[in-house]
């Protein structure tokens, strides 16, 4: 990264946060030009319109990071009836062209990958070393989806009897509708957004409404590379009004939503009780993502996954580690080592490149993981906690582990720094079968983590898993674009997969075409 900017001849003066010298400026504020009174949207709507809701953020919130106001009915609508307006023009470009707009948004990205970086440790508070590979897999997702419109948008000829020609094309479904979480607030966005843009939809995208400042200079970016206004809206405020609102707008035509598994629930009952055609939901959501350790596994490679995997970016992963299956032969000499390399997290500044685990994502969140925290103090073994230093209370959970006695007492996704550990090896967790059906059972099915020697043993367990995704003898994060599709079954998702073969598809409608020649 450093070599790159070097070779673009980037001067660590121009970095909003300089990854030259380490030291970031936090007095700089965000290019604040990005909102404020009489900022308007494309379609020439104020986005600070005092006439519609309170302000998202008070400036004391978030020091430095712009404050923004609620898209309210009256732009919610404008934004589909332009976005419908639009629609017919952007699918009728052809495919080359809406992914060359897509690999132009690539190099501008990867060329504006410290400004980015800068907003994503400040809004979303990640640490600069998850900064980095964020701006780098939402490059990836703008290539990768644009090598594959080219590859598997075009039409196809069928074989048929003498007399006829068939051919079957691919289009855009109408106005797709993207609601993105704040933990991956630039690669999930720019997914979603370039995967539907592509395809032919136009695209209504609602980012979380904790991480707006990202996904407004991202929507930004793609204009300026070439997504005409009426193709792509951006869309401010909570899901439960804004996103509610555009869900259940008639002229939806699709929703890629990534969230919880609560909500993606709603948005299908919504889309089902909605007026207009039916309309398909790609739903990414969370898990209780377990890794199952048997006695041949090697020590330390397992306590090097097991902390990355559930502390690194301070659990805020829908595949981090939460439930470490551990065969009791190895358990105590496991999590002793576990306990030592706990002690060598550091929690602290994100904008320090030091920094493993940082703040969680806003007091709510805080609030909520204290209270999980509480109850497993009551309920559980604690294993292990890395101190948070003094002074840095009030947004920081402290990474810990704890001991259960069975899976099933595992009864939500906790999403953050906090890691449950079973042992197996006796009774009715005797073998490995029998834990996976215990995983299993829990119904979530999104990431599966495995450690053995034992050839074959792994393969086993991952054809029993449900799963989308199994990480054999490594951490289990950080899936790569176009090399690990990622994604899940059950109460993880509807898949298809992100980053995969069969995503793109699942935007596009289908037309068969029939000539009696
Ligand atoms: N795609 C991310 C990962 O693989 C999670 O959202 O970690």
């Amino acid at each position: 990264f450093v070599h790159q900017l070097a070779d673009q001849n980037v001067s660590p003066e121009a970095l909003l946060v300089s990854p030259f010298n380490l030291q970031p400026e936090p007095s700089l504020p965000l290019p604040l030009a990005l909102y404020g009174p009489g900022r308007r949207n494309s379609l020439g709507v104020d986005l600070a319109c005092a006439a519609e809701r309170e302000p998202l953020f008070a400036a004391a919130e978030r020091t430095s990071v712009p404050t923004i106001a609620e898209a309210g009915a009256a732009t919610v609508d404008a934004a589909m009836r332009s976005l419908q307006a639009g629609f017919d023009r952007w699918d009728g470009r052809p495919v080359a062209e809406r992914a060359a707009v897509l690999r132009r948004a690539a190099d501008a990205l990867e060329a504006r990958m410290p400004e980015f970086c800068g907003l994503l440790v400040r809004e979303a508070h990640k640490v600069m070393a998850d900064a980095v590979p964020e701006v780098r897999e939402a490059v990836d997702f703008l290539r990768y989806y644009a090598a594959q419109a080219e590859r598997q948008l075009v039409p196809q000829t069928l074989p048929g009897p003498t007399g006829e020609s068939n051919e079957l094309h691919l289009h855009g479904r109408g106005v797709f509708v993207c609601i993105s979480p704040w933990n991956f607030p630039l690669a999930i966005f720019v997914g979603q957004v370039a995967a539907a843009l592509v395809a032919g939809n136009a695209v209504a995208a609602k980012p979380a409404e904790q991480t707006p400042a990202v996904a407004q200079r991202m929507v930004e970016l793609l204009h300026e590379c070439g997504v005409p206004a009426d193709a792509l809206q951006l869309l401010h405020g909570p899901g439960d009004t804004v996103g509610a609102a555009l869900v259940r707008d008639p002229r939806c035509a699709g929703v890629a939503f990534t969230g919880s598994t609560q909500v993606a629930k709603l948005i299908q009952r919504s889309l089902a009780d909605k007026d207009g055609p039916i309309v398909p939901l790609i739903a990414e959501t969370g898990g209780i993502n377990a890794m199952v350790v048997d006695s041949t596994a090697l020590a330390e490679q397992v306590a090097d996954a097991v902390v990355q995997s559930a502390f690194r970016s301070t659990g805020q992963r829908c595949s981090a580690l939460r439930l470490l299956c551990v065969h009791e032969r190895i358990a105590d000499g496991l999590l002793e080592m576990l306990r030592g390399a706990m002690q060598e997290l550091v929690v602290g500044d994100p904008v320090q490149w030091i920094t493993d685990v940082g703040p969680v994502i806003d007091a709510e969140a805080h609030e909520n993981l204290a209270r999980q925290v509480r109850r497993l103090d009551a309920e559980a073994r604690l294993i292990a906690r890395t101190p948070v230093p003094a002074g840095l209370d009030g947004r920081y959970i402290a990474p810990a582990a704890y001991e259960l006695k069975q899976i099933a007492d595992v009864r939500q996704e906790i999403f953050g720094p906090v890691l449950h550990v079973v042992r197996w090896g006796s009774g009715e967790l005797a073998t490995a079968e029998a834990v996976v059906e215990r995983i299993n059972a829990l119904g979530y099915g999104l990431t599966l983590g495995v450690q053995t020697r034992i050839d074959g043993r792994a393969q086993q367990i991952a054809r029993h898993a449900r799963v989308g995704n199994v990480y054999v003898n490594r951490n289990m994060i950080g899936a790569v674009v176009g090399v690990q599709p990622f994604g899940g079954e059950g109460l993880s998702g509807t898949g298809p997969k992100a980053g995969g073969p069969h995503y793109l598809l699942r935007f596009c409608s289908e037309q068969t075409v029939t000539v009696n020649t």
